[in-house]
């Protein structure tokens, strides 16, 4: 059985306050604009993100979708970084959904310069696909939960809008990296013309995502999510646990990294696994096996087997997030099992 479940930080169960939230969520059709608690959570979004307004959906994946179909006409160009999100797990969305490209600039940690942007913009030249959206990751994910900072993202931001691009923000774990930070999540939001907050990772809600900008872009946003189906009726009851985790789950990822850290101390120590991408700064912990003698899908199932999910993320390379649902406890018992397998 499972004790410990660190794949991701999507495996957070409601806490019995969320579920009580969600139980009294008043609640309305959302689509027509009836559901007060999504309103709230919608007008409480924006302001967080430094925005006019933001628009309820299903995942940050539609999010994506969505930004994408907004900032780019068929065949425009995005420039993102080699290991983003939307390049490997979002099932061709970009291509299918927004008929647009995407240019991968091979960065470090998941993050890429102003000087890359500069560079990979295209001229006017016809031949060439128009270069709309640089696409920035926060926290970074492949790259080993890397937070941009503010003056990071501004440069890039700067460096776009000089060539007349426009700049979306992937906030699956944005809240991650305004507390790394210390930074308010709208000193971010406020760079970006998208940007969005995912309610359903290290904030512990079991569904949801915000996507902010201008009063416009919202607007039209709204006629994409009702084409791609995420209009929805009685949402206030998710978006209870979205308002709910706001309030009580933001600052606490703090935890969530000191677990990380410590984590990714023990793993460090242990002979034949080495940290990738270091250094762990939020709540992603990822790490080789190379010098173990141990493949990672085989390394996974002997922690599965002593109570701990660490997912393999290759053949070498496994990922662990910390979450609401993993207390010092666990992290210990995550750290006895690591050493228990591979030795030392
Ligand atoms: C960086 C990043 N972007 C987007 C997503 C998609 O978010 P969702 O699971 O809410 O669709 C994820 C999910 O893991 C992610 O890690």
């Amino acid at each position: 059985m499972i004790r410990v479940d660190l794949a991701s930080d999507t495996k957070t169960r409601p806490t019995p306050a969320m579920r009580r939230a969600m139980a009294e969520a008043e609640v309305g059709d959302e689509q027509a604009f009836e559901d007060p608690t999504v309103d709230a959570l919608c007008a409480r979004t924006a302001e967080l993100l430094g925005h006019e307004a933001a628009v309820f959906l299903p995942s940050g994946t539609m999010a994506n979708q969505i930004a994408f179909r907004l900032l780019t006409r068929p065949g425009d160009e995005v420039l993102v970084e080699a290991t983003t999100h939307p390049l490997h797990f979002e099932s061709g969305g970009p291509a299918a959904n927004a008929y647009c490209m995407f240019r991968p600039l091979t960065g470090e940690r998941g993050k890429f310069t102003a000087d890359q942007v500069t560079d990979a913009v295209r001229g006017g030249f016809r031949h060439h696909p128009r270069t709309s959206v640089v696409a920035i990751e926060n926290t970074t994910n492949l790259g080993g939960g890397a937070v941009w900072t503010v003056d990071e993202v501004a440069a890039v931001a700067a460096a776009a809008r000089a060539e007349g691009v426009k700049v979306h923000m992937d906030g699956a774990r944005l809240a991650n990296a305004a507390v790394a930070t210390g930074v308010p999540l709208a000193a971010y939001g406020r760079l970006c013309d998208t940007v969005w907050l995912d309610f359903s990772k290290g904030l512990g809600a079991p569904v949801g995502a915000c996507l902010a900008g201008s009063k416009d872009a919202v607007h039209e946003a709204w006629r994409i999510k009702q084409q791609l189906g995420g209009a929805m009726r009685q949402a206030g009851i998710i978006a209870a646990a979205a308002l709910h985790a706001l309030d009580h789950h933001l600052d606490r990822l703090a935890d969530d990294h000191a677990r990380a850290a410590r984590l990714a101390a023990a793993v460090a120590a242990i002979d034949g696994l080495a940290l990738v991408n270091p250094p762990v700064e939020t709540n992603l912990v990822f790490f080789s096996t190379e010098g173990s003698g141990w493949s990672a899908p085989a390394l996974s199932e002997a922690l599965a087997a002593r109570g701990v999910r660490i997912g393999a993320m290759g053949p070498h390379h496994l990922r662990a997030c910390t979450h609401l649902d993993v207390d010092d406890a666990g992290i210990e018992t995550a750290i006895a099992a690591l050493r228990a397998a591979v030795g030392g």
